[in-house]
């Protein structure tokens, strides 16, 4: 259905059309003087020079053309010749209960729906998560479930990196150790063990040691780039500790993001083209794109509009080794042809920009992609500690991801245990404390704009007032309370017909709703979630506002009562829209 906002701008351009004057100057746009009027209309200045007439005048021609109006309750002409708008509160609540009875709160569906592929999560295998990757699991997930709502067809990829270095580093350090297991006789030919001979917390420990030890020990450094390349070449025994160190690895992952309500639809990884790669350097061969260049073969992506340099991209290594660029066109390759994307998002720290602009442009210059196809970089900042500085433990190391959210489910349950109406059994709070933990993560993350750096600060995200997700969860649970107690009382939520606006703080409860629609096609557009917070925000605001001027279940008029009703049962089901496509969820109480 129509967007509010447009549907207003209608009302005006007819106006303006009615009085002489070109529709195209009737876009409304909310008012910047929330104090004066709901909305307005700058077109009768921007029609001045076009009339030669003063501003004013043409305000008021306008002004005279809305009366009777079915839209707007008052329209005034101010000085020098601005419109101030309010709306008819059955003009809302009209469209109000249109919305109600569409899908989607009558977002209209795309016209042509995309495939689209989102490349996030990016964890390497056997390393452990660390909160690097968390902003691109956040993030990715939200992008995806937006994408999704808005009815596109969206498939999400975790791109794991499990080709590289680390697998050599962890076959190394377990030679080391274990030289008699059977995966380094090389003359061994039977059925390798089926379990793998290390557990999850073993292989956490082996990785930083092995890592550790490769910086000083350039031997053992040479040692793991050949067990590495070994691997890569398909030695049978180093294939076998791959494909446990994958298993026992995986089990992992897969419960961190299950905790963090983040599902990927593809577990694809690196080593899943690795195969391509010849095919692949063959065909940028011969199409004269990639040539050598002081013994690597690279391919030129510099352009005549750039204003600074773009080196090349290299494509393999003088030692013929393949790179990070080399699987992930080759990545792109394999999308391209068994799924075919309109459009791949890539859900990656900003620092990889440079990067990811060369790939592209490798990949759109050797026709691994149609022209049409999109390539889009969607660059996070760091997440800082308090000092400004990129999180870290107490101890100073690289925090991990686990332990973040151990901690935050802590303060989260110690801030519900302290609450002194608290009425919960300590089960229930737990359970609760984990539920709500995620909310303030995830909604402190996603508010700011992605590209940008944030803080993280436990105490103001578990807050439950503010910009916060508990604060949003909150509002929700107070909303189901008050729809418990009315059904307690007998009420029939199927009964509530909304009714116009009878207070101030209502008819802006009503307004924000109203945006609903269009402010999540917005998001879309812009891949940004921190709209849908920015909504929610100003949503939970304005319901909390209406809520204590109100006394709602005591209300003696009933049709009043149930309309009432009915506005929360639509504001409820929009929180909650909103939150599932930000990727948490509302306890039933709190
Ligand atoms: N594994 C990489 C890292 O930890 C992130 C992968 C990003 N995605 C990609 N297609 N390159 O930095």
């Amino acid at each position: 259905m129509e967007k509010f906002l447009d549907v207003i701008s209608d009302e005006m351009k007819r106006a303006f059309l009615a009085a002489g004057y070109d529709g195209g100057l009737g876009k409304v746009t909310p008012s910047n003087r929330p104090d004066l009027c709901e909305y307005q209309c700058n077109g009768a200045m921007a029609g001045a020079k076009q009339y030669k007439k003063a501003p004013i005048m043409i305000a008021q021609d306008v002004v005279k053309a809305l009366e009777g109006s079915a839209v707007f309750s008052e329209v005034s002409a101010v000085n020098p010749g601005f419109l101030n708008l309010k709306l008819q509160e059955g003009f809302v609540k009209e469209y109000l209960a249109r919305m109600g009875k569409e899908e989607k709160f009558g977002l209209e569906k795309p016209e042509r729906p995309k495939k689209i592929m989102i490349d996030y999560g990016g964890p390497n295998v056997a390393k452990p998560l660390h909160v690097g990757h968390l902003r691109s699991a956040i993030i990715g997930e939200s992008v995806k479930r937006i994408a999704r709502y808005v009815g596109h067809e969206v498939i999400g990829d975790i791109h794991l990196g499990d080709w590289g270095l680390q697998m050599g580093l962890i076959i190394t350090e377990l030679q080391e150790r274990r030289p008699e297991l059977v995966y380094f006789d090389g003359d061994f030919e039977g059925e390798y063990p089926e379990e793998a001979p290390f557990t999850i917390a073993q292989l956490e420990e082996i990785y930083p040691t092995a890592s550790g030890k490769s910086k000083s020990d350039a031997a053992y450094k040479e040692k793991a780039m050949d067990a590495t390349f070994k691997l890569q070449s398909g030695v049978r025994g180093y294939r076998a500790l791959w494909k446990h160190i994958m298993e026992v690895s995986l089990a992992d992952l897969k419960r961190n993001y299950h905790n963090l309500n983040v599902e990927f639809d593809l577990w694809k990884g690196e080593s899943d083209v690795h195969d391509l790669i010849p095919a692949m350097v063959e065909e940028m061969k011969k199409g004269g794109h990639a040539y050598i260049s002081e013994g690597a073969l690279v391919v030129d992506v510099k352009e005549e509009t750039d204003t600074k340099e773009i080196p090349p991209c290299m494509i393999l290594k003088s030692d013929g080794a393949s790179l990070y660029n080399t699987t992930d066109l080759a990545t792109i390759k394999d999308r391209m042809e068994n799924i075919g994307p309109d459009e791949i998002i890539y859900v990656v720290d900003k620092r990889q920009e440079l990067y990811f602009e060369q790939v592209f442009r490798c990949a759109r210059k050797t026709g691994l992609v149609r022209p049409e196809t999109g390539l889009k970089f969607l660059g996070f900042g760091t997440m800082n500690g308090k000092d400004g500085k990129p999180f870290k433990t107490r101890e100073g190391g690289v925090m991990r991801l686990s332990s973040l959210i151990e901690e935050i489910n802590e303060e989260m349950y110690r801030k519900i245990m302290s609450q002194e109406s608290r009425s919960m059994p300590e089960e229930e709070a737990k359970e609760t404390a984990k539920v709500v933990a995620l909310s303030a993560l995830k909604y402190g993350d996603l508010s700011n704009q992605a590209s940008k750096d944030y803080i993280f600060d436990i105490d103001r995200f578990t807050s439950s007032e503010g910009d916060t997700g508990p604060y949003i969860l909150y509002t929700i649970a107070r909303i189901k309370s008050i729809l418990a107690k009315y059904k307690e009382m007998g009420g029939r939520l199927s009964d509530a017909a909304l009714q116009p606006a009878d207070s101030g703080a209502e008819k802006d409860l009503m307004l924000e709703l109203a945006g609903f629609n269009a402010m999540m096609e917005g998001a879309y557009e812009e891949a940004a979630p921190h709209k849908v917070c920015a909504y929610i925000y100003g949503l939970a605001n304005a319901f909390n506002h209406f809520y204590h001027e109100t006394k709602i279940l005591t209300e003696e008029n009933q049709v009043k009562r149930d309309g009432w009703i009915a506005l929360l049962v639509m504001t409820r089901d929009v929180l909650e829209t909103c939150i599932d496509v930000l990727g948490f969820s509302a306890p039933e109480r709190m």
